[in-house]
């Protein structure tokens, strides 16, 4: 891609590593870092893992996967010093203060990188009011599991740059997926329009009116979905999802239609957050849903 070649990955999670594998494999060079080595270390096995899988199923030579695979490095530190890096990409906790705090560093240690957050709900305003230079600041979100995901919400703020828009949409066409460009509110589109589902089906368990699996095959066979309500934020992970209903419902000023539930609050406190802990609405094993505990 012309101009971007360097990116720097923040936080090793689920969405870092797979942001960083698809860069890899578009050609960028990709620095993955976190607060944690040893979910770095994870990351780089995950990615290492994926890539070798994609051989064997026959998507790619083994040249064109170490030829990737070459290109991904573990990076010094999250806010290590760089000249060099064009894009950073944060995808740590989903926590406003975390994430201004960390961009603060990132605006005086990457001088000529466009500093983008992969947040689900937090406004992109907002985050970018704690830097000295919010014009270099946008949201680049994109969905679980980010290979095959194709979508990506591009959502400049009040104060982006359109350099750094057009920076953030070549970055997504590069590396094949398809770029929308969002407005700055709750939710952007995909999280505002997508709180419909879950909030109406964590009320029709709340009321007793159906089980989480019952939901779950209606919404897979009726609504043709690939996964149902209970399904996804499984798979999302509640300490996420929940916090993005917090979040939306918060931005709308208490709206009733994107009211966030008791049911997945509770949750939330318990620690049964989805196939992360192996367990939320299902129990999970090796990372797959099975029976409702
Ligand atoms: P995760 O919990 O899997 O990974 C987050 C990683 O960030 C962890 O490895 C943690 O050690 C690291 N971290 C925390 N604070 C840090 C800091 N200050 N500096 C460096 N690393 C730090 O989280 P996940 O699911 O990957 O989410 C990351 C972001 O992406 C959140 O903002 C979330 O809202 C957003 N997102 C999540 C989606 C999902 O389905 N899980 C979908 C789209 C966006």
């Amino acid at each position: 891609m012309m101009g971007t070649t360097r990116i720097r990955v923040i936080g090793a999670g689920a969405m870092g590593r797979g942001i960083a594998q698809i860069a890899v494999l578009a050609g960028f060079s990709v620095e993955l870092t976190d607060v944690s080595d040893d979910a770095v270390a994870a990351g780089l096995d995950f990615v290492g893992a994926m890539v070798r899988r994609s051989v064997e199923k026959g998507q790619r030579t083994v040249e064109e996967a170490e030829r990737a695979l070459a290109l991904l490095h573990r990076g010094a530190s999250p806010t290590a010093p760089a000249a060099d890096v064009d894009l950073a990409i944060e995808a740590v906790v989903e926590n406003l203060a975390v994430k201004q705090a960390l961009f603060t560093e990132l605006e005086t240690a990457l001088p000529n990188a466009v500093l983008a957050s992969n947040t689900s709900s937090l406004p992109i305003t907002t985050i970018a009011s704690a830097l000295h230079d919010p014009s270099r600041l946008l949201g680049l979100h994109f969905f679980n599991p980010v290979p095959l995901m194709k979508l990506v919400e591009v959502i400049p703020g009040l104060r982006t740059d359109p350099d750094a828009v057009a920076t953030a949409l070549r970055f997504v066409e590069a590396v094949g997926h398809r770029p929308v460009v969002a407005t700055d509110t709750p939710g952007f589109l995909v999280n505002h329009i997508g709180r419909a589902l879950p909030t109406e089906a964590l009320a029709l368990l709340s009321e007793g009116i159906a089980s989480e699996a019952d939901i779950d095959r209606i919404v897979r066979d009726t609504v043709g979905l690939k996964m149902g309500p209970f399904e996804l934020m499984d798979l999302t992970g509640l300490d996420v999802s929940h916090a993005v209903m917090e979040i939306v419902s918060a931005g709308f000023y208490g709206e009733p239609r994107l009211r966030p539930s008791a049911l997945a609050a509770v949750r939330v406190t318990a620690g049964l957050l989805g196939r992360k802990t192996g367990a939320g609405f299902y129990r999970s094993s090796d990372g797959q849903q099975q029976a409702p505990p």
